[in-house]
């Protein structure tokens, strides 16, 4: 059995930089056509100056490969001058609540201050890409922010909003009221309950905010994916730390699965009997909610056993040692 899949696109990847950066960026555009960058850096990417460097660096270290890297920069109060000048180079911006993931000191801490912002945005059609949790208790935190979102997207009904890495029923059924909020869905989210991270021994390789959670909210956002919801896109979130990160007292949150993304899913899909549908959720919709024409390429998936590796350089993907049973056998 075989599937070919058309320019997949992942719209939410961590890069990073320096070491780390050439050993990620490659595995990525191996496989796909394009892929959202994120901007949290250390320090973050909020200034065009920077933004212009680090595109150089991320198109150096991905190499020969076919893959467009569609940049964020990292929400702050910009002035009309900078979105202007910044609008040709980037996809969207990239919005944090401050404090709420790995490197987001910077973030926002009042979101309904920055109106102004947004309101520029709006204008400007340039998209607003939001991590959405609260400060709340951690499984309730993208419940919480839910009213956020609906506050934003009343109040900029033009303003094109995507809920990054959603997790739950609650983020799912928000898409059907606003037609100006899109959502982007993990591979991670799709598989893992809380169980998998916490209900065993404690595993950091599959810790990640926000946190995955109920078997109710998997079963949710499966089925948005399965159907292809037009508004669903994947976005992997790979987020890759340094082994010693992960497996420490204060494990770092973020999953890496950029080598693994269309094997897991893939699989997944067949499962289900939807392998006609992961098309759309791997590239079209993205394709067609964002406006974007990654280069052309076809990835060759074949029903053959695959066994997940113990490590990419320093870092250990979700499902080391598991074996699956799909692989990319081409990518042309
Ligand atoms: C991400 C990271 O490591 O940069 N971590 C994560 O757990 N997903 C940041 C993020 O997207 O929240
Ligand atoms: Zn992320």
């Amino acid at each position: 059995m075989e599937l070919l899949l058309r320019s997949p696109l992942d719209m939410h990847l961590h890069l990073r930089q320096d070491e780390m950066l050439d050993v990620v960026a490659p595995l990525s555009a191996q496989h796909f056509a394009g892929a959202v960058i994120m901007p949290n850096l250390i320090p973050p990417i909020n200034s065009l100056e920077r933004l212009l460097c680090y595109t150089t660096e991320v198109k150096r270290a991905a190499g020969d490969h076919r893959f467009d890297p569609y940049m964020t920069l990292f929400f702050r109060d910009y002035t009309h001058e900078e979105l202007v000048a910044a609008k040709p180079f980037i996809i969207g911006i990239k919005l944090y609540p401050a404090g709420a993931t790995t490197n987001s000191e910077s973030g926002v801490s009042q979101i309904m201050a920055m109106e102004h912002v947004y309101e520029m945005m709006q204008e400007l059609d340039i998209p607003l890409l939001v991590h959405g949790e609260t400060h709340g208790f951690v499984m309730d935190r993208e419940h919480e922010f839910c009213d956020v979102y609906r506050n934003l997207a009343t109040r900029f009904p033009r303003l094109r909003i995507t809920m990054e890495h959603i997790t739950t029923e609650a983020a799912v059924s928000l898409l059907d009221e606003f037609e100006n909020l899109r959502a982007t869905v993990t591979p991670h989210h799709l598989l893992l309950t809380l169980d998998d991270v916490v209900g065993g021994l404690m595993n950091p390789h599959v810790f990640c905010k926000p946190v995955a959670k109920r078997p109710e909210d998997r079963a949710a956002l499966l089925a948005a994916a399965l159907l292809t919801h037009p508004r669903l896109m994947m976005g992997s979130d790979s987020a890759p730390h340094p082994v010693d990160r992960k497996e420490s007292s204060g494990c770092a949150a973020g999953i890496f699965t950029a080598p693994i993304i269309l094997p897991l899913l893939v699989e997944l899909f067949d499962k289900h009997n939807a392998l006609e549908k992961l098309q759309a959720f791997v590239s079209d919709n993205a394709r067609r909610l964002y406006g974007v024409e990654p280069p052309t390429t076809t990835v060759h998936l074949v029903k053959e056993q695959m066994t997940i590796p113990m490590s990419y350089g320093s870092v250990v993907p979700m499902w080391a040692g598991r074996t699956i049973s799909w692989r990319v056998a081409e990518v042309s």
